[in-house]
């Protein structure tokens, strides 16, 4: 179980005659992703595709070739299928997350879900994962007044009320303060190590990418370029050039330290604790 993309193209628009081409925003993309334990960065160029391939993933677009497998219910441009267990399945958090935000107050609307889920004790469980995010304080206010970050996190809360199998958040940490940051990565990462749920997050940190997630799919123009673990990324300065994305910071100072102090150091370390220790090995046997 989990997601499966077979040969799948995208296009916004198709025209109707065949003789004019189609514009694909996706080209022919393979991924195979677990119902458990993913922890997957989504990376790219701005306008490579990825908030596009995440409406696919819980099936607000519909493939225009190729297949989806969605937990066992199969999407083509032709399926009719009921889209209320795939919405409850893969929960996803919206690029601009008044987008998702509709009710008259912050409880109503992260119960909003659960409710229409058939969940138990929705107001329970709404006040349970409000709290988790810090925003309590929030619920008895409207979801249109607040700033940038809070609206985020109570569309965060809507999706994570309704217990989705998977996860997906697009750009989730964009308008959240820096220590909000780093609480709320933890909190996914807890979610993820502990109750083995699957998350996809699109991102264009590449420190969130390299302290947080396991597996790296990298779009470009459309094409999938990359699939696999951060570090096999990290280490193709080539593909990081052609797909426009940078180092994580902690591989930049490596890089910078190699570069400029001559030292033969190897600069895929992606700690402060693993940078120490390889700089120590080469000064130290410099110095011998
Ligand atoms: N609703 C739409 N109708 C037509 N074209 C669209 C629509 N939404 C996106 N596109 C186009 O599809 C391409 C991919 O857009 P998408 O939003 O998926 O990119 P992205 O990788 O999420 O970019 P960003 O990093 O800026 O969020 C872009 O060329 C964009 O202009
Ligand atoms: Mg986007």
């Amino acid at each position: 179980m989990g997601i499966k993309l077979h040969e799948v193209s995208f296009a916004y628009y198709v025209p109707k005659s065949k003789k004019k081409p189609i514009h694909f925003t996706l080209k022919d993309i393979n991924i195979d992703i677990n119902s458990r334990d993913e922890f997957i960065g989504l990376v790219g160029h701005t306008g490579s595709g990825k908030s596009t391939l995440v409406q696919l993933l819980n099936a607000l677009y519909l493939p225009t070739k190729g297949e989806i497998d969605i937990f066992g219910n199969v999407i083509t441009y032709k399926s009719k299928i009921k889209l209320k267990p795939i919405r409850k399945t893969v929960g996803l958090v919206f690029q601009f997350p008044e987008y998702q935000i509709f009710e008259d107050t912050v409880l109503k609307d992260i119960m909003f879900g659960p409710k229409n889920f058939g969940i138990e004790n929705p107001e329970q469980v709404a006040r349970e994962v409000a709290e988790i995010l810090g925003i309590s304080d929030l619920l008895d206010r409207s979801p249109f007044n607040l700033s940038g970050g809070q609206m985020r996190k109570v569309a965060i809360a809507g999706i994570l009320a309704s217990k989705p199998e998977i996860l997906i958040l697009d750009e989730p940490t964009a308008g959240l303060d820096p220590l909000t940051k780093i609480e709320f990565l933890e909190f996914l990462k807890e979610l993820n190590e502990k109750h083995h749920k699957s998350i996809i997050i699109i991102t264009h940190d590449m420190d969130i990418v390299s302290k947080y997630l396991k597996r790296v799919l990298v779009l470009k123009q459309g094409n999938l370029m990359f699939d696999g673990p951060k570090n096999k990324l990290f280490e193709n300065e080539k593909l990081l050039q052609t797909c426009h994305l940078d180092y994580p910071k902690m591989i930049r100072i490596m890089k910078a330290l190699k570069e400029k102090l001559n030292l033969d150091i190897n600069i895929y370390k992606y700690t402060p604790e693993e940078a120490f220790a390889e700089i120590k090995r080469v000064v130290g046997e410099n110095n011998e």
